[in-house]
């Protein structure tokens, strides 16, 4: 038999092990986490209603049907139809936007592109969306008097601002690195400064707390995490069997390698 050594199997037990950590931390800039859970019917079907309330007369979501939501999230065809759907869509039909094709290019200069796979399309996932729908701040100099410190330049406005109320950026001066060169802003920059977090002044208050709307960015994540991937509600539960396997796999090959080193020893 071909003679491994047994640092080089232990490399690549370690390899195996780590594997899914490394993928984790190659995954671009940090963001905070989301923390959904799709498992938790109660968020989605809340992250459908903020959605359909307030995304979808300018997003489409092309590939998933009314009656998919409904059948996925345990609702009925009655409750779709009254607090879901607010164009004259039928039941059956997929998720479409009631601007017309062209409008968004003209009113903001940019199309607003269908979300049905944003939240795969992204390397951060639901996360990006989560961050994205928090970091909204007012910017005088942009034509619709907002930006967005996760989008820089963004031409959607922030759409969720009388929830939130209006941000503000708070600015330092940029970190300059050894050989004097400004260094890159983690969050951004506004006015030639770096953005290191938000105020919602007296008076610009939303009609929210910020931890109810850090559920309600949340709960629309999740809701765009679902359709990005409606298989994922099963394929969830999936991952800890497929981890599982994994664990007795490595625990037999650990098994079968003391066995054919007991002879050679
Ligand atoms: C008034 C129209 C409008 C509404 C309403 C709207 N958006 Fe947008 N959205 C846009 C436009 C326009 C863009 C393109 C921005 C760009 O690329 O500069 C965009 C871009 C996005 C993107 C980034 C897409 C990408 O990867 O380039 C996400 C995510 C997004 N919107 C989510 C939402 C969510 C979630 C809501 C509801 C809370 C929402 N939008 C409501 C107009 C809108």
């Amino acid at each position: 038999m071909t003679k491994f050594r047994p640092a080089f199997i232990k490399a690549i037990v370690l390899g195996l092990l780590l594997a899914p950590a490394l993928s984790w931390a190659s995954e671009g800039p940090e963001m905070a986490s989301a923390q959904i859970d799709l498992n938790d019917k109660a968020a989605l079907q809340r992250g459908a209603g903020l959605y359909m309330s307030y995304c979808s007369g300018c997003h489409s979501l092309n590939y998933q049907r009314y009656s998919r939501v409904a059948e996925d999230l345990g609702l009925s065809q009655e409750q779709v139809e009254q607090n879901l759907i607010y164009s004259n869509a039928k039941f059956g039909e997929n998720i479409r936007t009631s601007m017309a094709p062209g409008d968004g290019l003209a009113w903001f200069g940019k199309a607003p592109p269908d979300l049905s796979v944003e939240a795969r399309a992204k390397a951060q996932g639901a996360d990006w969306i989560y961050n994205y729908l928090k970091s909204f701040y007012v910017d005088e100099s942009r034509p619709l008097g907002w930006n967005n410190a996760v989008y820089k330049g963004a031409s959607m406005p922030h759409v969720l601002w009388e929830l939130q109320g209006q941000q503000h950026a708070v600015t330092e001066p940029k970190k300059k690195s050894a050989s004097g060169e400004a260094e890159p802003c983690e969050m951004g920059e506004y006015q030639g400064q770096c953005i290191k977090g938000f105020v919602i002044p007296e008076g610009q208050k939303g009609t929210m707390t910020p931890e109810q709307y850090d559920r309600a960015a949340r709960d629309i994540s999740a809701f765009l995490a679902y359709v990005g991937e409606p298989a994922a509600l099963q394929r969830e539960s999936m991952g800890a069997w497929v981890v599982l396997f994994l664990a007795f796999f490595t625990f037999l090959a650990y098994l079968l390698k003391s066995e054919y080193w007991r002879d050679v020893h």
